[in-house]
């Protein structure tokens, strides 16, 4: 018996003239070429995507859009962070180039966050902005990454630092897409999740620890549950603060922690979701030893973590130049690391963290044998950083 269909969700992401729809189906991959109607008035479309999902959903891809009357040209990527660089971005112009793209050609991001970012910034610069769409194939880059206009590349130096906020004319996302990501992938997708229920909303955080069972298996209700809600705050949060000039910051979190742990790694051995599933458990830890929430809510993300399949201890090497790595943040203003930290389950609040706070939380961390500080027993605040806590 066929299973009945799931009806189409539109979440809008309201930016003024840069406005667009989130579009969510199963199945809607296999109609692509339908939806690009009112976003081009070019046939040319720069399919950009990487090796891994080319040999899934290229051809399906290519075949919809030759359908609907576009020639589609494809550019295919290695997989990986390791490509997100300048000179990825050069190869993806040159193609472009030599293939005569025009203002209203087209790109279209076919992939995970890797290839959504680098897409999104080759369209930033080509011909000072051409549109593209985000089709979103992995559980990170359907909750996150597709939506809000960060485009960019990574630096030897720092993750992300280079780049350009640049809107896509739509997300497209059709969940089925998820059925063959390698369930390392799906794991890590998890701890973008959680963030937001973290973040600002605690109903989801419990729907989160109710359903997470049902999650890790890619149940279908509580995948496109997960995906819609998280989708609706991203775009409730962005359409508030298009270019993170404040709140927007708060979907950072876990991601100071996180981009390090990156960076120290090389971009070789944690992925971008496991990293930050590291970042939501510490720096809620970290929060806890400022004094600014308390020890019941550095478990319960500690617990959600365990339970999605998440590490959440900082690798053996990282603690003496996690610091160093964090100056290199994007999220450093006149020298101090800003930070986004918990203060219950659904509110966070920004401040930046002094050097000194920062080392004796890693140096505790480092003693207890890399155990978390509050992981065993609460470290109380110093008192300098508790008063700052309370204003
Ligand atoms: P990714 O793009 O590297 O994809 C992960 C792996 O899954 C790759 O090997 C890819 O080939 C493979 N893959 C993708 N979809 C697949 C599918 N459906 N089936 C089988 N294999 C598939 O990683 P990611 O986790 O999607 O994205 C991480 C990147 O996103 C990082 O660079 C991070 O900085 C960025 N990011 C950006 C934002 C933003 O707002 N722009 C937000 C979050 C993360
Ligand atoms: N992923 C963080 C942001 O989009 O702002």
């Amino acid at each position: 018996m066929s299973r009945p269909a799931v009806a189409e969700q539109i979440i809008p992401v309201p930016l003024g003239e840069r406005s667009y729809d989130i579009v969510l189906r199963p199945g809607l991959l296999a109609t692509l070429g339908s939806k690009l109607g009112a976003l081009t008035t070019s046939p040319k479309v720069g399919v950009v995507t990487d090796r891994h999902v080319a040999s899934h959903y290229l051809q399906g891809a290519l075949r919809s859009l030759r359908e609907a009357g576009y020639d589609p040209t494809p550019i295919i990527l290695p997989p990986g962070e390791r490509t997100k660089t300048l000179g990825t971005i050069a190869k993806v112009l040159d193609v472009l180039a030599r293939h005569k793209f025009e203002r209203q050609s087209l790109l279209l991001a076919l992939g995970g966050g890797v290839v959504g970012d680098i897409t999104g910034f080759a369209a930033a610069i080509y011909q000072r902005g051409i549109p593209y769409v985000q089709v979103p194939t992995t559980l990170v880059a359907q909750v996150d990454s597709s939506v809000g206009g960060k485009t960019g590349v990574d630096h030897r130096l720092g993750k992300n630092l280079i780049g350009a906020f640049y809107q896509p004319r739509a997300v497209l996302i059709d969940p089925l897409t998820l059925r063959t990501l390698p369930r390392r992938e799906w794991i890590a997708g998890l701890a973008e999740v959680i963030k937001y229920g973290i973040i600002t909303d605690e109903e989801f955080f419990v729907f989160l620890e109710q359903e997470m069972p049902a999650l890790v298996k890619l149940a279908d209700a509580p995948v496109m549950h997960v995906i819609k809600r998280s989708c609706e705050i991203k775009a409730e949060v962005v359409a508030g603060d298009e270019r993170e000039s404040d709140r927007r910051r708060i979907l950072n979190y876990g991601h100071t922690i996180g981009h390090a742990l990156e960076s120290l790694a090389g971009y070789r051995g944690l992925i971008h979701g496991e990293a930050v599933g590291i970042g939501l458990v510490q720096e809620a830890d970290l929060a806890c030893h400022m004094g600014l929430c308390a020890h019941e809510v550095v478990e319960r993300i500690r617990r959600l973590v365990q339970r999605a399949g998440l590490s959440e201890q900082v690798p053996r090497t990282a603690f003496a130049p996690i610091w160093k790595a964090m100056q290199h943040d994007k999220k450093v203003a006149e020298g101090r690391v800003v930070g986004v930290w918990p203060v219950r389950i659904g509110a966070v609040t920004i401040q930046p963290i002094e050097r000194q706070i920062c080392a004796e939380w890693l140096q505790a961390a480092q003693d207890r044998g890399h155990q978390s500080p509050s992981g065993r027993r609460q470290v109380r605040a110093p008192a300098r950083q508790k008063t700052r806590a309370r204003k």
